[in-house]
């Protein structure tokens, strides 16, 4: 008897109205907050949290995490040649020498080497990194270039041409440089850097391998021996490449090669070869990797015959 006349009770209640989905009782308007105000609210929590979130990745990526990279060699490579090089690729679509071209023809005088360096230094200080010897090391290869004042000069690995232009802008008159580029894109930019400095006269790019065009080099240009060499291919045809020159007999009594990057990445076998063998007397500049703090320098290697 009481349980029936406790069903009616409760029955008579009226149920409140639920979200056919959820199942959840509908609040009504106006039966707490209002609902321009709770929206009001959520979309300012929201935008809150978006500016929190996006100052914090602008602080991350533009400032925290280059800041620390310049002090590991390993995670320098990796940050500016892997992630930050292939987003700005896909974002900008373009390539990296494209757009340091870019830089040097919105920045650099033309027909002034001088500025072309300064145009792509600054490019690589602030926009972006890229493998160019550097200014840092780049006076280490001038005062080389000066002290060797070479009549036939020889670059293994032109990339963008900045070192080309350093080397090239220093040569006596009447020599010219030869530089091997075995990319046909970076070749391409090479090109265009080289005549914006105005030195197209004193270059002459060889699209191709080292391996390939070492021995080549008497046919093609009839040299002899070459005075000077700059090694700044890939580090693992260090050593095949000069033994090459020897082979060649394109080394003379006092040649001199400057070897780049001999710390980071690095070049052991290269070292311990130039170091170790009487045919050398070699000596370490310390500097740094280009645009960085991480240690690296440059191997001057003179040939004894
Ligand atoms: C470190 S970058 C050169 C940077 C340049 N010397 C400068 O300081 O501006 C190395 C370049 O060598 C080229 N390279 C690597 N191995 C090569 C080879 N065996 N023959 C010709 N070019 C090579 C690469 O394509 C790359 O452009």
């Amino acid at each position: 008897m009481c349980e029936l006349l406790w069903k009616e009770a409760v029955g008579k209640r009226e149920e409140p109205k639920k979200d056919r989905i959820r199942g959840e009782p509908i609040r009504a308007r106006g039966s707490g907050e209002c609902g321009n105000c709770s929206d009001r609210k959520m979309l300012l929590s929201f935008l809150a949290v978006s500016s929190l979130g996006a100052a914090v990745l602008y602080a991350l990526f533009s400032w925290l995490i280059p800041a620390v990279v310049q002090y590991n060699g390993w995670w320098a490579l990796f940050w500016h040649d892997v992630i930050v090089e292939k987003t700005l690729d896909t974002l900008t679509r373009s390539t990296r020498p494209q757009r340091l071209l870019r830089a040097v023809q919105q920045k650099a005088i033309k027909g002034d080497p001088q500025s072309v360096i300064s145009a792509i230094d600054y490019f690589c200080r602030h926009s972006e990194w890229a493998m160019n010897v550097g200014d840092e090391k780049g006076s280490i290869l001038d005062s080389v270039v000066c002290e060797v004042c070479p009549t036939t000069a020889l670059e293994l690995g032109t990339y963008c041409g900045y070192s080309t232009v350093r080397i090239a802008r220093l040569l006596p008159p009447g020599t010219k440089l030869i530089t091997l580029e075995f990319n046909p894109a970076f070749a391409a930019v090479a090109r265009q850097v080289i005549e914006y400095a105005g030195l197209q006269n004193k270059v002459c790019l060889v699209e191709g391998a080292s391996g390939d065009l070492i021995p080549k080099m008497c046919q093609m240009f009839g040299i002899k021996t070459f005075d000077f060499v700059f090694i700044d291919h890939w580090k693992d045809r260090y050593l095949p490449d000069i033994k090459l020159l020897e082979e060649c007999q394109l080394l003379r009594k006092g040649s001199i090669l400057l070897a780049d990057n001999v710390i980071c990445p690095g070049t052991p076998e290269y070292l311990e070869y130039v170091r170790n063998s009487p045919h050398y007397e070699s000596k370490y500049f310390k500097s740094h990797l280009e645009y960085t703090k991480v240690e690296d320098g440059l191997e001057k290697s003179v040939f004894l015959g």
